[in-house]
């Protein structure tokens, strides 16, 4: 049986070398298809999941796994949730800003994260309780202020654009800054090494956001209840921030109004 410290380490080394085969893919050419308006796939995407979730299964074949581009196999142990690559419209561009993303979670708690953008040689990770870390240096917020604070914020095809804009009216009524970089699990790794304050989106699986969801907490920044603490992994509001900033964050875009997925 491995121990989450053994996850953690095997999780690191998949998402270096599932790293290389994105790029690899990207070099020799993509195949590109759209599984809905400005939302697409490639064979990258299918082969870096496959590749992470049978190097999973040779070493941590008690567990379970869910990807967005396989789905799901539920074991009765812990769980892997693996985006293969966040920021598919950007990686298709050759732009940097996307990443592997890799979250264990046991009873809907995320025990293991790691974020690996390879493009910019950016390796996030964290354990519960262990830290956050950054390419080796642990990551710990600091208290920034409303005027210089920027929120990150995610837009899919699965939400209304009118909610959106509402969103950013009312942030830069209230002071703040806002960006959308096009891959959320990788803003969410930016929130906790500080170079983004925030971090919101109205819609959002599991994939893009259960590895996120522990980087930032262990940097000790504040988070919602992502997977609602009962399993819920599609389709969920998510809202992460620089801790003295969430609550103004949460009632300038009037989180808690949202609905909760049923
Ligand atoms: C998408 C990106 C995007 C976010 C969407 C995700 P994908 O993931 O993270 O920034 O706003 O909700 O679906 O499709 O590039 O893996
Ligand atoms: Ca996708
Ligand atoms: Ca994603
Ligand atoms: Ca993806």
């Amino acid at each position: 049986m491995y121990t989450l410290e053994q996850r953690l380490e095997l999780a690191k080394s998949i998402a270096i070398k599932a790293g290389s085969i994105a790029q690899q893919h990207r070099d020799e050419g993509l195949n590109i298809s759209s599984k809905s308006q400005q939302d697409f796939v490639t064979q990258a995407d299918y082969a870096v999941e496959q590749f992470i979730q049978s190097e999973l299964k040779k070493m941590c074949v008690e567990d379970g796994f869910l990807g967005e581009e396989s789905g799901l196999e539920i074991t009765s142990g812990g769980m892997w949730i693996v985006d293969p690559i966040d920021g598919t419209s950007n990686y298709i561009k050759g732009m940097d800003y996307w990443c592997i993303s890799m979250a264990f979670v046991v009873d809907h708690q995320v025990q293991v994260a790691v974020i690996y953008a390879p493009d910019r040689n950016e390796l996030f990770w964290a354990s519960a309780a262990g830290g956050s870390y950054l390419n080796g240096a642990v990551q710990k917020l600091k208290p920034v202020p409303v005027d210089k604070a920027i929120v990150g914020l995610g837009l899919s095809s699965r939400r209304p654009l009118e909610g959106y804009l509402t969103v950013i009216q009312r942030l830069v009524n209230d002071g703040f800054e806002y960006r959308r970089f096009g891959a959320g699990a990788l803003m969410l790794a930016h929130v906790a090494s500080g170079q983004l304050d925030a971090y919101f989106e109205a819609h959002l699986n599991s994939w893009d956001g259960a590895a996120g969801l522990l980087l930032v907490s262990e940097a000790g920044g504040k988070c919602c209840d992502f997977l609602l603490g009962q399993g819920q992994y599609l389709g969920n509001p998510m809202l992460v921030a620089n801790t003295q900033l969430y609550e103004q964050i949460s009632t300038s875009i009037g989180f808690t109004l949202l609905p909760k997925a049923s």
